[in-house]
C-alpha cells in the first residue's frame, strides 16, 4: 500500500516536472521561430534599401511564407503565461482562439501575397506587400504580446 502510494508520487512529479520542461522547450522554440520570421523581414527591409536582389528578395519572402505556416503550431496548449515560465504571450492566444487564429490567418494570407510579389522580381510590389505583411504582425503582437 505504502509502496504503491510512493511510486504513484514518484510518477505525479516526474510528470509534473515534464510539463513544465515542456513549456520552457515549447515558448524557446515558438521563441526561436518568431526570430527567424524577424531575421527575414529585416533581410528583405534590407534588401528593399538597398540592392534589391530579386534571388535575395525570393529566399527571405519565401522563408516568411513558409515560416507563416507553422506559426499556429508554436502556441500549444499549456506554453503560455500560466506555465509560470517566462513568455510575453498573453493568456488571450488561448483564451480568444478565434481572434488569435484570424490574426495567424491575416499574416498568412499577406505573406504568401509577399511571396507572390517576390517571385516576380518587382521591387515596387515587394515593398508594398512588405508593409502590409508587416501591418498583420503589429495586428498580432499588438492583441497578443505583452508589451
Ligand atoms: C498570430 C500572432 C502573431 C503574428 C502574426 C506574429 N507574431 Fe511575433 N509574436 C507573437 C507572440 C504571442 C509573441 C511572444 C512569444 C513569447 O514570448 O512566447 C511574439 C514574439 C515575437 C518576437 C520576439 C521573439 C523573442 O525573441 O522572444 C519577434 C522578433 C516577433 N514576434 C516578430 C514577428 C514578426 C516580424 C511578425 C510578422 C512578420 C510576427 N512576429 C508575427 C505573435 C505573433
Amino acid at each position: 500500500m505504502k509502496r504503491a502510494l510512493v511510486a504513484g508520487l514518484v510518477v505525479a512529479l516526474a510528470a509534473g516536472s515534464a510539463l513544465a520542461w515542456d513549456a520552457a522547450s515549447d515558448i524557446k522554440a515558438r521563441q526561436a521561430g518568431m526570430k527567424q520570421i524577424g531575421g527575414n523581414m529585416k533581410g528583405l527591409y534590407d534588401t528593399l534599401s538597398g540592392d534589391k536582389n530579386p534571388a535575395k528578395l525570393k529566399e527571405y519572402a519565401a522563408n516568411i511564407q513558409r515560416l507563416s505556416g507553422q506559426l499556429p503550431s508554436w502556441f500549444p496548449a499549456g506554453s503560455g503565461p500560466s506555465s509560470g515560465e517566462k513568455t510575453k504571450a498573453l493568456a488571450a492566444v488561448w483564451t480568444d482562439p478565434a481572434g488569435f487564429k484570424a490574426a495567424g490567418d491575416a499574416f498568412k494570407t499577406e505573406a504568401a501575397k509577399l511571396n507572390a510579389a517576390a517571385q516576380t522580381g518587382d521591387a515596387a510590389k515587394v515593398q508594398a506587400a512588405f508593409v502590409a505583411t508587416r501591418g498583420t504582425c503589429k495586428g498580432c503582437h499588438d492583441k497578443y504580446q505583452a508589451k
